[in-house]
């Protein structure tokens, strides 16, 4: 299925050679690249921040998909978007002004997205879904990459399809967690359009037949 986007996760990669990283997951045939933020606040794991996104911008012509896992999100997704990142997406529970940051993502012409965590209702995203690029499912709690896949998350897809059928929205609908070639098809039926998968790729034999399985 071609209107299928598989976008690997570089937290999956090799942090002592990320342009090469992100130079491989254009090389085994995937779509976008997935850039995981986190801030040690709103998850319990630190990552890294601006200046990798700037980094990584020479070494890929990839859309750049910039999750950020960090506390009052408001506060630095205008960085992101000058850093080159093409899509941002926030935690809305972590924000103290949702409006105020899909405002700043859009007016710097970038595309913006909303995540609804595991732990998190589908409603949470309910008042922004007309504004939005991008709706994000958790298939895990965010925070660390090769945790396994929470099926009752699922359902949050679902009303994310329904939502955008009923009403003509126009975001995608993109899943992340525990994501790999054994439930690709299960969340692709629920409506998901743009699949992350971090230890499905990075973790397999062949880094692009996982890219291939995981579009069926
Ligand atoms: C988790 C991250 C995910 C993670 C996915 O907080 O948002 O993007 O890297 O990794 P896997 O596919 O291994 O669950
Ligand atoms: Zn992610």
């Amino acid at each position: 299925m071609s209107n299928i986007k598989i976008a690997p996760s570089i937290l999956s990669g090799d942090f002592a050679n990320m342009g090469k990283t992100v130079e491989l997951v254009k090389e085994w045939g995937a779509d976008w690249v997935h850039v995981d933020v986190m801030d040690g606040v709103y998850v319990p794991n630190i990552t890294f921040g601006m200046p990798m996104v700037k980094a990584l911008r020479k070494h890929t012509d990839l859309v750049m998909d910039v999750h950020l896992m960090i506390t009052l999100p408001e506060k630095y997704v205008g960085e992101f978007c000058d850093s080159g990142a093409d899509m941002v997406t926030f935690h809305p529970d972590a924000s103290k002004d949702v409006q105020g940051a899909i405002n700043i993502v859009k007016s710097k012409g970038k595309k913006v997205g909303l995540v609804v965590n595991a732990d998190q209702p589908f409603s949470i995203a309910e008042p922004y879904l007309d504004q939005i690029d991008m709706l994000l499912i958790m298939t895990v709690q965010a925070g660390f990459g090769g945790q396994s896949f929470i099926e009752a998350c699922v359902d949050k897809i679902r009303l994310g399809a329904e939502a955008k059928k009923k009403y003509g929205y126009k975001y995608d609908i993109e899943v992340d967690g525990g994501v790999s070639p054994k439930n690709s098809s299960l969340v692709i039926e629920a409506g998901a359009n743009v699949l992350v998968a971090g230890s499905a790729v990075f973790k397999a034999e062949s880094p692009s037949q996982a890219v291939i399985d995981l579009r069926k």
